[in-house]
């Protein structure tokens, strides 16, 4: 197996998932601003250190997303933050993408930047530890989109960035979000996660990218966060394996979930639910979730150092909690004992 294929199934190892701690200067500002804290660089630097420290983390978490900020910081006994993680068995990874802009014509549709010097920004990532990538692509529901010229350009991104990836060294993780913003019921949801992975796959095939050195991080099948019916584990379970099975290949190393903005113990049980419901498939499900993994350690830390081991403890249960589910074993009675 090619060195990149390995990475990328250590990535997707069974019980273990990656923890995305790759927010841009502005979005973590915007987490911060909900536990008034200040968004400088060294209360940025002491959050990650929180996140990157619990004790057998490692246990759960295969993979760190980073940011470029953080990607070059140290923890404070002066350990740069991708050799605190390698030594915890946990391999480092790098949001690519420098974000979304306004696609032109084409009204509430973004397309995502970040090709230009691409190949010399991924070098340099992996001469500072990087294993793997990540480039996050964003499709929005609403009247009359998805248009095919937002599908058509965000996949094309994802083809052209996972090559350059691969050929410098980094395994791609390629995220084709669509958004859970909107009232539209799932069924639009599954129809145009279908349309996506579809376009997304011949993009890859068109620029020779390597599916079993590659890890898919899509959105789950849901109801928008604003209809008034919203499925339930079960249904969101069926319909997103359903859409995976249409569209991705076998041959892709492994699948992990965003959560987008779900709640935490939700995003959890969908997981969950697709690793009970359909045993042996041809990827492994497990998670790459955000704000699903953060959001009870950044509310509880509140930007002092009184309240670390409490947070650290809070993130350790999650990922506990999402390692039983990337193998169909979570059980919501697990989340009582811990509170
Ligand atoms: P969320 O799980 O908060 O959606 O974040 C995952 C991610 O990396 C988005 O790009």
């Amino acid at each position: 197996m090619s060195e990149l294929a390995t990475v990328a199934k250590a990535m997707v190892a069974r019980g273990r998932g990656i923890l995305a701690a790759d927010e841009s200067t502005g979005t973590i500002e915007k987490r911060f601003k909900g536990i008034n804290v200040e968004s400088t660089e060294e209360n940025r630097r002491a959050y990650r250190e929180l996140l990157f420290t619990p004790k057998g983390l490692g246990d759960h978490i295969s993979g760190v997303i980073l940011y470029d900020e953080t990607i070059r910081q140290k923890s404070a006994d002066g350990t740069p933050f991708p050799e605190l993680l390698a030594r915890q068995g946990i391999l480092p990874g790098i949001k690519v993408d420098s974000g979304t802009s306004d696609l032109p014509f084409c009204p509430g549709e973004k397309a995502t930047e970040g090709l230009d010097k691409l190949a010399r920004r991924c070098q340099e990532y992996v001469t500072l530890g990087a294993k793997f990538a990540k480039w996050r692509a964003v499709i929005t529901i609403g009247k009359d989109i998805p248009t095919t010229t937002c599908i058509a350009a965000n996949a094309h991104a994802l083809g052209r960035y996972a090559a350059i990836c691969q050929a410098a060294g980094l395994v791609p993780i390629v995220e084709p979000e669509v958004l859970m913003d909107g009232d539209h019921p799932i069924e639009r949801c599954e129809e145009v996660t279908e349309w996506t992975l579809n376009a997304l796959y011949q993009a890859l095939y068109v620029n020779r990218v390597v599916l079993e050195e590659s890890v898919l991080k899509p959105s789950m099948v849901i109801s928008g966060k604003d209809c008034a019916v919203q499925a339930r584990s079960k249904e969101v379970a069926e319909r997103t394996v359903r859409v995976l099975r249409h569209c991705v290949p076998a041959a892709v190393a492994g699948i992990a979930f965003l959560s987008g903005g779900q709640g935490d113990e939700q995003a959890t049980e969908n997981l969950s639910a697709m690793n009970r419901m359909f045993p042996g498939l041809p990827w492994p499900l497990t998670f790459s979730y955000g704000r699903a993994l953060q959001q009870p350690a950044l509310k509880a830390w509140k930007g002092a150092a009184a309240n670390v081991a409490q947070a650290q403890a809070l993130l350790a249960h999650r990922a506990r909690m999402n390692g039983l589910a990337a193998m169909g074993q979570y059980n919501p009675e697990l989340e009582k004992k811990a509170a």
